[in-house]
């Protein structure tokens, strides 16, 4: 007998499944990259310049980030628009949670919209007008200059805050979903994990940021390969 699906259901496994893979795996790249700021100006540019040798970028960007990342956003704001939060109604943490999930991901929406046209394209008016591509050497100058404006950092630090929560909680939402989890016993044991994993998300992508505006981020600059040859605004002292 042919299984039928209904077009609601494939929608919302894809929804899923592009939220792990591309974006999830996206992210964990990008948490990397970010976090090579540790070790000062000049490793963090090699590492976009790295990144901006890759053979067909254009086309990965756009299959593996773009499209995925509009796909996501659209059909969570349509599925958001839905949702009935009932927090007032039964204070369950899980409650807590699947209205947080929604939050941050009409969050995600506006700031990824602001940090991709600030930093990819350098095109948001009185803010950086330099695009990183094609300026990697330029990379860790441009992100350090933002990340001295108060109103920005905190823009970045709700992001990063945000999703962290948005992609570990994900993770949960998926495994349960998908049926990698079953039993009251295991679904709890995978949640904790997932918050753990939340935590640890905001905690090295905050570093990552703080490593703009301070050599080696809020770790002791013993932790870090010569970080205080940098400056914060991204030239290298001899
Ligand atoms: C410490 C905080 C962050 C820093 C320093 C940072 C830095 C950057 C830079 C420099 C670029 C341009 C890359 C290029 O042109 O090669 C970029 C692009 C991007 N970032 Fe971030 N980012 C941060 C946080 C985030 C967060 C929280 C997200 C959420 C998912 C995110 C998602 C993206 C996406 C989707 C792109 C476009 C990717 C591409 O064009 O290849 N970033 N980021």
């Amino acid at each position: 007998m042919a299984i039928k699906f209904s077009r609601t259901f494939l929608l919302r496994k894809l929804h899923q499944l592009t939220g792990v893979v591309p974006l999830g795996v996206f992210y964990f790249v990008h948490l990397y990259t970010n976090s090579t700021a540790l070790n000062g100006a000049k490793v963090f540019n090699d590492h976009v310049g790295g990144i901006h040798e890759m053979p067909y970028l254009l086309f990965i960007e756009i299959g593996g980030i773009f499209l995925p990342l509009l796909f996501h956003s659209v059909y969570g704001i349509l599925i958001s628009a839905e949702a009935k939060p009932n927090v007032m109604d039964y204070g369950f943490a899980r409650n807590w949670f699947y209205l947080f999930q929604r939050a941050s991901g009409i969050y995600l929406f506006f700031f990824l919209m602001f940090h991709i046209l600030n930093f990819r394209f350098g095109l948001v008016p009185g803010l950086n007008m330099t695009p990183v591509a094609g300026n990697a050497d330029k990379a860790y100058g441009i992100v350090a200059g933002e990340f001295q404006i108060t109103w920005v950092m905190a823009i970045y630090i709700l992001g990063l805050l945000a999703t962290a929560w948005h992609l570990a909680y994900g993770l949960f939402l998926f495994a349960v979903d998908w049926g990698l989890v079953i039993g009251e016993k295991a679904q709890k044991v995978t949640l904790y994990g997932c918050l753990a994993f939340a935590l640890m998300l905001a905690v090295v992508g905050i570093n990552a940021a703080a490593a703009f505006v301070r050599p080696c981020g809020l770790l002791p600059s013993s932790m870090c390969e010569e970080p205080r040859l940098t400056t914060p605004q991204g030239s290298t002292r001899f």
